[in-house]
């Protein structure tokens, strides 16, 4: 949550600022701001809103006609302490106006350190806890910010990523890292701080992560990363993974249709070089570890937040259907604050799109300070979650925009469909059995860029349906999690309440909500479970209730039941969530679009939630 981005060069500084929060918008939207060095002096422009308001406002200022900066900093805001205003926006400032904060993460101890600065005389102009830093580093100035920053970190007690600028220290920013992500991005003559390279793929060559406990200091032409007691840190520079077209939306309306559409192609880059045909089997060469280290495994635990929690729960099935390993998926948010029970033969997944989410990243600290061995399911390349754990999987989805994640889903449970695979072929899973798993699974992409045919289908669908207040999503066995994460998309983008339960548990509660005013969505795939979710979809008819059953293409029988039908196509009945899931991700996109929500940005979410 929140985007900070910095920089130091002879370009523009304010578009550059402008152009790395575009890319952060995601981390926090409800307002955003921008300090840049003036003559002797520091100019703040911020905005309440949309990244738009604040590009219009430096349009209208006199950065527009005169603007000769060579450092700024910028941020982009989900608030958490004080309510979203211009006064709470970042950079915050000191009292003297020269010196410039943005900050992303939570100072915990700001209440106390506040009413000391008060005291102190200090005149405070917002309700955050971040513009403590400013004061603090008012206080500590004596002429060089490197200096004044390591003096006012050690009072500083919760999470940060900090960069600040001061308007008598020319051309300098120095950043700082404890518990929320900062990058270091290094260019020709010029350089820049962010919260993800994503910020920086514009204009960096290399970037550099730092990890928490750093702080660095750049200039246009060079940087310095020491630790707390100011000893140096040598680091090595990476090479920046993205292409610039990930984050443009191309022909599409909105990222999240851009990023549901390329499905069939992200899944087969996250299967590329790791399928293996000779062998009947998967490969996977980021988990370090031997095959007899996989054959002692006897649980397997998954934890995610959100959308990875729901892969996490399919990917457990996967484990236990296939590979006949216990496995289960826990929250995030919950199980780091459990008495994990870790035992020696099991093994643990920690699953992020991001790899910054603080519930997350909090429950891989807890289970490896238990001694667990813990793997990571990312997408972000060199994102915290990748870096703390004991290898893993990067699903290679590409940077994923919208809030409301699709393709990452997709491309974590093939992850998952991929390592079930190799934990089953260990065990007691035939080569003829993991030869028709490797060919069903390697048909996936193919068979839901046919499903993506159904698109203005389901838009007529949505248009039927998205005036319904309240929804019910329905599914058994492994698609029960496909059902909660299609509830999930609707509330997330359409603000439709919806409500993911298994189908044999309608009659435990729910049911009593059926009537005519309440959609049922059923995922009815052609597997073991079918005839029990037709007798479910029979229970809401004889009840009045509208059913729309996602079913395999030629159920006639689904077809007589429900009021509406999308059928997808055939596939083994383990592969059916990444079949189910497309006309679900689509329905919740065209809703959204009918009534008008923000698709992309919608209210109170950020896509990375690094507070807890
Ligand atoms: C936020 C996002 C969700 C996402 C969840 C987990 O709540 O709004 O879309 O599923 O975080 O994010 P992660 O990056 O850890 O997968």
């Amino acid at each position: 949550m929140c985007g900070i981005v910095g920089y130091c060069g002879v370009k523009n500084t304010s578009e550059i600022l402008l152009g790395g929060l575009r890319r952060l918008e995601y981390r926090g939207y409800d307002s955003s701001g921008i300090a840049v060095s003036g003559e002797n002096s520091i100019i703040v422009v911020r905005r309440v809103g949309k990244l738009n308001n604040l590009t219009e406002a430096v349009a209208e200022s006199s950065l527009a006609t005169d603007n000769k900066a060579s450092f700024g900093i910028g941020h982009t805001r989900w608030a958490t302490h004080g309510e979203v205003s211009e006064e709470n926006s970042h950079p915050h400032t000191d009292c003297t106006g020269k010196i410039a904060v943005v900050h992303n993460g939570i100072i915990e101890n700001f209440s106390g350190l506040k009413d000391r600065l008060i005291a102190n005389g200090h005149k405070f102009k917002s309700q955050t806890d971040s513009e403590v830093i400013a004061h603090l580093l008012e206080e500590a100035w004596n002429g060089d910010l490197n200096a004044a920053i390591h003096a006012v970190l050690p009072m500083l007690r919760g999470t940060y990523g900090i960069i600040a600028m001061h308007a008598d220290a020319p051309g300098v920013l120095v950043g700082a890292r404890c518990g929320s992500p900062l990058v270091l991005g290094i260019g020709d003559n010029e350089m820049f701080l962010a919260s993800d390279p994503g910020a920086l793929t514009r204009h960096a060559k290399k970037v550099v992560y730092l990890d928490d406990g750093e702080i660095v200091s750049i200039t246009a032409d060079g940087f310095n990363i020491t630790d707390g007691k100011n000893r140096d840190i040598k680091k090595t520079a990476d090479n920046i993974e993205f292409r610039n077209d990930d984050f443009e939306k191309g022909d599409f309306p909105h990222f999240m249709l851009k990023e549901i559409f390329e499905q069939p192609e992200s899944i087969k880059r996250g299967t590329t070089g790791r399928l293996d045909l000779a062998a009947s089997t998967g490969k996977l060469g980021g988990l370090n570890m031997t095959e007899d280290e996989l054959r002692a495994i006897r649980r397997v635990v998954i934890v995610g937040a959100g959308t990875s929690y729901f892969a996490g729960c399919i990917g457990a099935n996967f484990l236990e259907s296939m590979a006949g390993v216990p496995a289960r998926a826990e929250l995030a948010s919950e199980i780091c604050y459990k008495n994990i029970i870790v035992e020696p033969d099991s093994m643990y997944f920690v699953v992020s799109q991001s790899g910054e989410t603080a519930d997350t990243l909090i429950a891989l600290r807890e289970l490896k300070r238990k001694g667990a061995r813990v793997l990571g399911i990312c997408n972000a390349v060199g994102s915290t979650i990748a870096r703390e754990t004991d290898g893993g999987v990067y699903i290679h989805s590409g940077p994923e925009i919208a809030v409301a994640s699709t393709k990452a889903f997709t491309s974590q449970i093939t992850a998952f469909a991929i390592f079930a695979a190799i934990m089953a072929r260990l065990r007691e899973m035939t080569s003829v059995q993991g030869d028709a798993f490797i060919k069903a699974f390697s048909a996936i992409p193919a068979l839901i860029k046919e499903t993506l045919e159904l698109d203005s289908t389901i838009a007529k669908l949505a248009e039927k349906y998205c005036n319904y207040p309240n929804f019910i999503f329905l599914g058994r066995g492994i698609c029960l999690p496909v059902a909660r994460e299609g509830a999930l998309k609707l509330k997330e983008i359409s603000y439709i309440h919806a409500e993911g339960i298994g189908a044999g548990e309608l009659k435990h509660g729910t049911i009593s909500l059926i009537s005519e005013a309440m959609p049922s969505m059923f995922l009815v795939p052609n597997d073991g479970l079918r005839e029990k979710n037709i007798s479910s979809m029979k229970e809401v008819k004889a009840r009045k209730g509208r059913v729309i059953a996602i079913c395999t293409a030629g159920d006639t029988e689904a077809r007589d039941i429900a009021d509406d039908v999308i059928e997808v196509p055939e596939t083994l009945p383990i592969l059916a969530p990444f079949l189910m899931i497309i006309p679900l991700q689509l329905f919740a996109y065209h809703s959204a679009l009918k009534l008008g929500r923000d698709v992309d940005q919608p209210r109170n979410l950020a896509k990375s939630v690094t507070v807890e």
